[in-house]
């Protein structure tokens, strides 16, 4: 059994629809999960549902409704909406999964067993809104807390917490020592600077049960459930270790069941989330699986936030993208297109309805949809729809793209690859503009020249519908179709110039992105 390429998103706080930056995270993670997949790699792509803790609960309760009713209606709203994403996920963890609740249980028992936590009075400051407890280094110099810690109380409780100093020193050794282990550069700097400049304080992982009970009782302390977080950063191995994993430190494992198909996942190659929980996924993430006996993930990759019209998106304010909206007018692959070409895994975004339309217009309908619709289109009218003798007019063009696609793609660099293809398509578009083949089509003389051409823009099309596939897979799927050509162009390897076999016939050309009056 050979490990997969495993590669995680945050789980989502159920409480509340899906928003842009949602979207845009699970979009980036499926197109590194297919690009994988195109290349040969066997992967398993998890994302899923935080339903735990304070938010959940008192949205529940202002709902008039239990939690678990709360969080099951809207786990069926995010689970369309991954559909409607065309993720391609393997699996959808929910943290109030008994799958899921059991090895959480399990690693806290280890965990409390070893020694790694202590029982303590706590008296001071908390952030329902954050569900953490804030210091004085917290408070603004007025004496007050920020307002994005929401209500603020004071209060006095006994609970358990995780020992973290002794952790702290070959947790900077790890990150100095493995470059890749959090991305891009300037977050590392960021935990790095972090780790040398601050005592690691310990964390609290417990909350009494009597001001909070919506969370996975502690096994060794039933008065209290788990922190919410600790709960979550869990789901990472839990699935694996639900799955048999022999990754996973095997008393954290239940036996694996009799026909059942152990996976081998852990440790995460990546692990995609945004840039407010790196703290979470880079300090305390790592000493959790260190202190399991578990392997640490191979990379957090971070990504920016999104804006709307450079503005933070607010409900309140009503300044938000409804990435539902947007699909049900333009279409998944349009609002896949934008967000993965406007950002690079990294820095922020800004969301405008004008650049939006303007990528539409330029990229996908007059750049890809016009170069297939003219190609094929052409090839229907002048040869009747049957792939003339193979020629290499755009071959160099066509393997220089393929090249710096595909390495782009090994190192997630998304926004990259897009460009490399899109390199492609404006260079195949000049081609046709220069060799004019409706003015080739009109002198018998030079049919051979229109063999050429119309062979080298089906070949091109093909071969773009193999790279588009992790980013666009309905798009490369109808080029597919146009083309005449079986199943899915999922395979990179299928990207060689050359393959589309002379005599073949295509099949109906149809336009891919409609011109929109705007
Ligand atoms: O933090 N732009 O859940 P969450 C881009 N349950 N990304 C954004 C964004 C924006 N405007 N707003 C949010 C949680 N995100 C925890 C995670 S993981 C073990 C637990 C991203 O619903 C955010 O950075 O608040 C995070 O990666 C993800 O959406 C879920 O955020
Ligand atoms: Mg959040």
């Amino acid at each position: 059994m050979s490990k997969r390429f495993y590669i995680t998103t945050a789980i989502d706080y159920v409480n509340g629809h899906p928003h842009l930056g949602h979207a845009y995270e699970k979009v980036v993670a499926d197109v590194i999960a297919r690009a994988r997949r195109s290349l040969g790699r066997e992967v398993f792509f998890l994302t899923g549902l935080d339903e735990h803790g304070q938010k959940v609960q008192q949205a529940a309760v202002a709902e008039g409704k239990k939690p678990q009713a709360y969080c099951d209606e809207l786990a069926a709203v995010w689970q369309a909406f991954a559909a409607r994403l065309n993720l391609s996920h393997d699996d959808f963890v929910r943290t109030t999964q008994p799958r899921h609740r059991q090895i959480v249980q399990a690693i806290l028992a280890k965990l409390h067993a070893e020694g790694h936590f202590y029982r303590e009075t706590y008296r001071g400051f908390y952030s329902t809104r954050q569900e953490t407890f804030l210091t004085h280094k917290d408070r603004l110099p007025d004496g007050s807390f920020d307002p994005s810690w929401g209500e603020v109380v004071e209060l006095e409780e006994e609970n358990y917490y995780f020992k973290l100093k002794d952790h702290q020193s070959w947790l900077i050794d790890h990150i100095e020592r493995n470059p890749a282990f959090i991305c891009p550069d300037a977050r590392r700097n960021e935990v790095l600077g972090f780790l040398r400049n601050n005592v690691l304080e310990d964390l609290c992982i417990s909350r009494p049960a009597t001001r909070l009970n919506w969370g996975i009782p502690l096994p060794f302390d039933p008065d209290y459930v788990t922190y919410v977080w600790f709960d979550a950063l869990a789901n990472y191995i839990t699935i694996p270790a639900a799955q048999g994993d022999p990754g996973v430190p095997g008393p954290l494992r239940p036996p694996v069941s009799p026909g059942g198909h152990p996976l081998a996942l852990w440790p995460a190659d990546v692990h995609l989330i945004g840039k407010d929980i790196v703290k979470f996924h880079a300090v305390y993430w790592p000493i959790m699986l260190k202190a399991m006996g578990a392997p640490l993930p191979r990379q957090v990759l971070v990504h920016g936030w999104w804006q709307k019209d450079g503005q933070r998106m607010s409900k309140s304010t009503g300044n938000v993208v409804d990435p539902v909206a947007v699909i049900d007018e333009w279409g998944v692959d349009a609002f896949r297109f934008y967000v993965l070409r406007e950002l690079d895994i990294g820095p922020d975004g800004n969301w405008t309805e004008a650049g939006f339309e303007a990528r539409y217009a330029a990229e996908l309908a007059n750049g890809l949809g016009n170069l297939v619709n003219r190609s094929l289109s052409m090839l229907k009218r002048y040869r009747s729809g049957v792939v003339p003798g193979v020629a290499k007019e755009l071959a160099p063009d066509a393997e220089r793209a393929i090249a710096e696609t595909l390495s782009r793609l090994e190192q997630n660099q998304l926004q990259g690859a897009l460009q490399a293809i899109w390199s492609l398509i404006t260079r195949a578009n000049q081609y046709v503009d220069q060799t004019a083949p409706f003015k080739l089509a009109k002198d018998p003389a030079r049919a051979e020249s229109l063999d050429q051409v119309l062979y080298s823009l089906a070949e091109t099309c093909r071969i773009l519908a193999v790279l588009l596939w992790p980013f666009l897979p309905d798009t490369a799927g109808k080029i597919y179709a146009q083309l005449g050509l079986p199943g899915a162009p999922d395979r990179a390897a299928a990207a060689r110039w050359g393959q589309l076999p002379a005599g073949h016939a295509i099949g109906t050309p149809a336009p891919l992105f409609p011109r929109k009056e705007i």
